[in-house]
């Protein structure tokens, strides 16, 4: 008999064929969004699940799943998974690293430019037939050539960001846990790491690219906005959560930094409604990852982490907590 599994969202037809082949699958191309109640009812008798960030599994809702073997997450994003949880409960977590890290690098480039340049702003007033001649000082932005750009995080994304700024000619300085090796430095375009102040302080420029976890909870919050320039722009691509939206906003209205990129917010989908009121800020519906080809490689990654732990029971490739494999 094969094992049975949940796959909680919507995902592309072929990579359910290709689980159909090892599992008995329950899917959910309706896409509807489960209520923990609704999940710990689907979930009676699955040994896994394939999961996204819209699904919680902490200690109560795992303690409720006395069949479940491994949530393995199509993100690389895990913050929805309370991985010692996990462990405590003998299930394996897993996520989707390393495919989506040039995608979203490219994302995150288009949203600094979309945000320095106030591409969508311009977009929405010219569709408003508000264009009626040419003047100088139309839409001024900021430069991307010859500036400074600070990244948090600098991860395999961060450094990816960074990769690409050589084209631009901008210096990159950086600040993360720990400081990378002198190469990896070499290669994001000879990045300078500093710390979180100086970084604020100096940079045209903020990308955020860290993990949300407790310790990076507004990590951007009133008093670092206000160490910001005030012609800066800030952009996350991370997690709603990092950023103090409320903050940001006052930010904005008060023109303390220029303009925000944002494809994450607090709360999200239900992000705080203020934003929709700025004309400086660039909103996006998380979609940083979402190329064809990334989207497919997040979706059969995650595949590969439930066959490896259920079928051929081998150890995960992307396993959180390899404490968890027996
Ligand atoms: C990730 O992979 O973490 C993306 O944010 C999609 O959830």
């Amino acid at each position: 008999m094969k094992p049975a599994i949940l796959v909680a969202r919507a995902v592309f037809p072929e990579v359910l064929e290709r689980l159909s082949q090892h599992f008995d699958v329950e899917s959910n191309q309706d896409d509807v969004l489960y209520t923990p109640d609704q999940l710990v009812a689907r979930l009676q008798g699955k040994a896994g699940v394939m999961s996204t960030s819209s699904s919680r599994f902490d200690a109560e809702l795992l303690a409720r799943l006395p069949d479940l073997k491994i949530v393995a997450n199509m993100a690389v994003g895990y913050d929805n998974i309370d991985v010692a949880a996990c462990t405590a409960h003998g299930v394996m977590a897993s996520n989707t690293p390393d495919v989506l890290n040039e995608t979203t690098a490219d994302f995150g480039w288009a949203l600094l430019m979309a945000t320095a340049r106030r591409i969508t702003e311009s977009e929405h007033w010219l569709r408003a037939g508000k264009w009626q001649k040419w003047r100088y000082d139309y839409f001024l932005g900021a430069d991307l050539h010859g500036s400074t750009l600070g990244i948090i995080g600098m991860g395999r994304i961060g450094q990816a960001i960074a990769r690409r700024s050589m084209g631009f000619d901008m210096r990159v300085i950086y600040h993360n846990r720990s400081r990378l090796g002198e190469q990896q430095e070499a290669h994001a375009n000879n990045a300078r790491y500093v710390g979180k102040e100086e970084l604020l302080r100096t940079a045209d420029h903020v990308v955020l690219v860290l993990p949300y976890s407790a310790e990076s909870r507004h990590t951007i919050g009133a008093a670092e906005l206000d160490m910001m320039k005030p012609g800066a722009t800030l952009v996350n691509l991370a997690r709603g959560g990092i950023v103090d939206d409320v903050a940001l906003i006052a930010a904005l209205k008060a023109k303390k930094i220029a303009a925000a990129g944002l494809d994450v917010f607090e709360n999200e989908p239900k992000f705080h409604p203020d934003f929709l009121g700025l004309d400086n800020v660039v909103l996006t519906p998380h979609i940083a990852s979402a190329s064809t080809p990334t989207r497919k490689a997040m979706t059969n990654r995650a595949a590969d982490n439930l066959i490896a732990a259920l079928d051929s029971k081998q150890r995960p490739p992307n396993l959180l907590n390899p404490e968890a494999f027996r």
